[in-house]
């Protein structure tokens, strides 16, 4: 998952976190005398998909994708917003932009997603080379502004709509191993964790299509890919209502029902969701889950606090107790090997020391097999923002983070150690990063394992005697022919 950001189920501190975020620029593709334009995007797999669908707008407005940023004739950053450090970031890569614009006036530079929406037109007086500002559901609108900046009028669009999910934009595939694919099935959040800047940057929660989602699927079916991931930052909330083709009557899709739709296309497609919320995951998805062996057996299950008052303050709508129950039910229902991850936030406003003892204990309970793992940030605008002091000093929140990550790397080393001489089914992706004698891929459960090539390439599922593992990886050998085929 995000893939799950670049490669893998490393157990990302925050800096890691945010460098491997940024990984993902365009690539160069045939330009045949069309104009160029450089994506580069920052945050979560959402926005990696909706760069996707930018690069598709802008496709037909006569634009082809490049890699290099200082010839480009247009230069995208689609940009995060979730904590401090992701908008400095930004700021920081606006800096080195402005170098080639002053070497090439011509260069447009336009900021998009999560914090030009926080931002809007404060965003153009602030940075003086952006050109352009557009919220995440204004994309359509590009084109137009871009025609707009070329005369020299700096366009802004940060309109959020109750609609748009750009159900009939086929992406361009940015970064593609051919294999692996993300799928946005819904937009925007409902939830109000008060932490969260996501709400006022992307706006009300909507469900798109299931139908425009299981074309999108069979499609990157039918050109190879082997593995889909369903998106939205609550998958389980993802509901639809509307006219069943061809017929009169109504039929109303829940997540469950969407997963079972897109896991029918082929039992050789994977097919993998986030973000799934504590409060709204249903044991019928947990039996959907169960009941296919191509969905696969991995959730990602963003804890936030192992305390109740905290998770009652950050506004999650549920408490350790219910979080636990989760848990059991689905080792209950999908058995103790299903991968399970979590997201947790270190310093939150008020949090005692003890407080910060129930989320290390809730580790210890739950034993995750990874997690992502990050300081509170406030952010402007918040209800935490609004009611509650960011009171934890820098230093104490960086202590209690170091904790949280410890003990999730030990207990992601000791769950890794122990699939010693399991057999792993594996997609392979690609070449491995360190060598082009050997596959990398991921589990059913998420874990990255690396293998001698052999006879194998990408794009087949191949079974992993696993030999060696650390925190993050796992290594081993094929096993035999036979074994070696689709689900
Ligand atoms: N929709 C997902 C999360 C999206 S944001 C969910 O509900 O779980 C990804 C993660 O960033 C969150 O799970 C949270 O752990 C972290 N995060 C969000 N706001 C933050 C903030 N203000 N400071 C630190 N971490 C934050
Ligand atoms: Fe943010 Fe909460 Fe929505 Fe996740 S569920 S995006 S943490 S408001
Ligand atoms: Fe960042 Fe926006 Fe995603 S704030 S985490 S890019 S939804």
């Amino acid at each position: 998952m995000e893939n799950r950001i670049a490669e893998s189920l490393k157990i990302l501190t925050e800096s890691d976190k945010e460098a491997c975020e940024t990984v993902r620029i365009s690539e160069n593709e045939p330009s045949f005398g069309k104009r160029t334009l450089f994506i580069e995007s920052y945050g979560c797999q959402m926005n990696f998909a909706d760069s996707e669908i930018v690069a598709s707008v802008m496709r037909n407005a006569g634009y082809a994708t490049t890699a290099d940023a200082a010839t480009a004739d247009l230069v995208f950053l689609n940009t995060c917003a979730i904590r401090d450090n992701a908008e400095q970031r930004v700021r920081t890569r606006l800096k080195q932009l402005n170098v080639y614009k002053k070497k090439r006036p011509g260069m447009l530079i336009g900021v998009l997603g999560c914090m030009a929406e926080r931002l809007k037109a404060k965003l153009l007086e602030e940075e003086k080379m952006v050109d352009i500002v557009t919220g995440p559901d204004a994309y359509r609108d590009l084109p137009r502004l871009v025609e707009e900046a070329e005369t020299g009028q700096k366009g802004v669009n940060v309109f959020l709509s109750r609609e748009e999910t750009y159900a009939d934009i086929s992406p361009v595939r940015l970064n593609s191993n051919g294999i692996t694919a993300l799928i946005s099935i819904m937009r925007g959040c409902d939830n109000m964790c008060s932490f969260c800047v996501v709400p006022y940057t992307r706006g009300r929660e909507r469900s798109r299509d299931p139908f425009s989602i299981l074309k999108e699927a069979q499609d990157l079916f039918n050109e190879g890919f082997k593995e889909v991931t369903l998106l939205g930052q609550n998958v389980d909330s993802y509901k639809w209502t509307g006219p069943q083709e061809g017929q009169d009557s109504e039929i109303h899709i829940n997540f469950a029902n969407l997963l079972e739709m897109v896991a029918k296309i082929s039992p050789e497609l994977r097919v993998r969701f986030s973000t799934s919320h504590p409060k709204d995951i249903t044991d019928e998805v947990l039996y959907t889950i169960k009941k296919y062996d191509n969905i696969c057996k991995y959730i990602h299950l963003p804890a936030q606090h192992g305390n109740s008052r905290m998770l009652s303050i950050m506004n999650r709508t549920y408490d350790r107790e219910w979080y636990l129950e989760r848990v059991d039910s689905i080792r209950r229902i999908l058995g103790e090997e299903c991968g399970i991850s979590h997201d947790m936030i270190a310093g939150f406003c008020t949090e005692t020391e003890e407080e910060h003892l129930d989320s290390l204990s809730l580790l210890e309970m739950v034993r995750f097999d990874f997690g992502y793992m990050f300081a509170y940030s406030e952010r402007p605008g918040t209800p935490a923002a609004k009611k509650f002091e960011d009171d934890i000093p820098a230093d104490i929140k960086q202590r209690r983070l170091a904790e949280i990550i410890e003990i999730q790397q030990r207990v992601s080393a000791e769950k890794n150690q122990k699939l010693v001489g399991t057999v792993q089914r594996v997609l392979a992706e690609g070449f491995s990063k360190r060598s082009d004698d050997d596959l990398s891929g991921r589990s059913d459960q998420n874990k990255v394992v690396i293998f001698p090539k052999e006879h194998f390439k990408k794009g087949d599922y191949v079974n992993v005697l696993i030999t060696e593992t650390t925190s993050a990886t796992l290594r081993g050998k094929a096993v035999i022919e036979e074994n070696v085929a689709a689900y």
